[in-house]
């Protein structure tokens, strides 16, 4: 089949590309390859090119000309769309690229998907969209109305827009929110990255929160292994459905929502001895407030996951740490 995949030099995007390319499939990956972290891993990431059957095309999610055209002239078959502006902590300071990327953005996908009759949108959400709930674990009948970060905001947005369409025009879309993910190829703005490189070089570390905090840290196989069930499930219309008596995660339209996490929660301070481990280094450790728009602990419901495709992830941090420094070690010649 034919695939775009957007995000494709990006963390989580690289890996899908790899993944289908393996099976067989034909990708056209898209990426503005901009500067929020390093654009030489994004680059290296694009050794994807290695396969005859991977394309990229550098573009902007923004760009309404030149998304439509894409989409017009390749006619994809399903669209798996990672791309946007992500973290939490940077939308405080950029709010407009978060609107440029993920609404702008997902507005142009969306209309490209209708326009060329794509058979499934798969599209990323976050655990972020949760925000002020406090009922443990985060289930995708919750309703998620509170966000604390304009990133936030717009992961929920991506999710009422891709309704809309489903509704409209009966594009199936899946919206999936990811729970931290983490792994080789790693994103240098979060938490392992940054820890990593710090005692590496000796330097401490800044523990947000006094490390009171917990995460459902997934490792980056098994949210690409949902990934790949996934796109093979197409939601279907349920004329049955109403509002008063149907999960927010359902609807009449033939649009779903999955939570993918680990469904074990770690603390903040027993990934740091995870990571302690792995790398043989004991982290100085500089105890640092809560950052706005951070919550508390995220931990997510995969049941519905796990009756919809069979598997939900469970790579220990133990394990998935040791594979992130493997990596790190080996790409950083560290
Ligand atoms: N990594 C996580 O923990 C996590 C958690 C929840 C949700 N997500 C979501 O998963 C998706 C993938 O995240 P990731 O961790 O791989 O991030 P990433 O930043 O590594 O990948 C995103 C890619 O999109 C590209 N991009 C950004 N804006 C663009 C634009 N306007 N046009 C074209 N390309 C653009 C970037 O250059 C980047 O390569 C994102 O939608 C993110 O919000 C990630």
């Amino acid at each position: 089949m034919k695939f775009l995949v957007t995000g494709a030099a990006g963390f989580i995007g690289f890996h899908v590309s790899e993944r289908l390319l393996q099976a067989g499939h034909q990708v056209t990956g898209i990426d503005n390859l901009n500067d929020y972290y390093e654009v030489s891993l994004k680059e290296a990431r694009l050794n994807l090119l290695a396969n005859e059957n991977f394309r990229f095309v550098k573009l902007d999610l923004a760009d309404r000309e030149g998304m439509a055209q894409l989409f017009a002239e390749e006619k994809f078959d399903r669209v798996i769309h990672l791309a946007a502006q992500a973290g939490v902590r940077y939308s405080l300071e950029n709010p407009h690229v978060y609107a440029d990327a993920n609404l702008t953005g997902h507005l142009n996908v969306l209309e490209g998907c209708r326009h060329n009759k794509v058979q499934h949108l798969l599209y990323a959400s976050s655990s972020s969209v949760y925000g002020l709930n406090r009922k443990m674990p985060f289930s995708t009948d919750d309703s998620v109305d509170h966000p604390v970060s304009l990133y936030a905001a717009t992961k929920k947005a991506n999710e009422l827009m891709s309704h809309t369409y489903s509704h409209l025009y009966g594009l199936p879309t899946t919206g999936l929110r990811f729970f931290t993910v983490y792994g080789p190829w790693g994103r240098p703005d979060m938490a392992l990255f940054k820890f990593t490189k710090a005692m590496l070089e000796g330097k401490s570390i800044d523990v947000y929160n006094y490390g009171k905090m917990k995460r459902d840290f997934t490792y980056v196989d098994d949210i690409v292994e949902a990934i790949i069930r996934m796109q093979d499930v197409i939601p279907q219309a349920d004329p049955n459905w109403t509002v008063e008596n149907g999960s927010p995660a359902t609807s009449s339209a033939p649009y779903h929502i999955y939570n993918i996490g680990n469904s074990s929660p770690v603390e903040l301070m027993d990934y740091i001895t995870a990571l302690e481990e792995a790398l043989g280094i004991e982290a100085q450790k500089n105890m640092m407030p809560i950052q706005p728009g951070d919550v508390l602990e995220t931990s997510a419901d995969t049941q519905p996951l796990y009756d919809t495709i069979g598997f939900k992830p469970q790579t220990s941090v133990k394990e998935g740490v040791k594979k992130f420094v493997e990596w790190y070690k080996s790409y950083y010649k560290a």
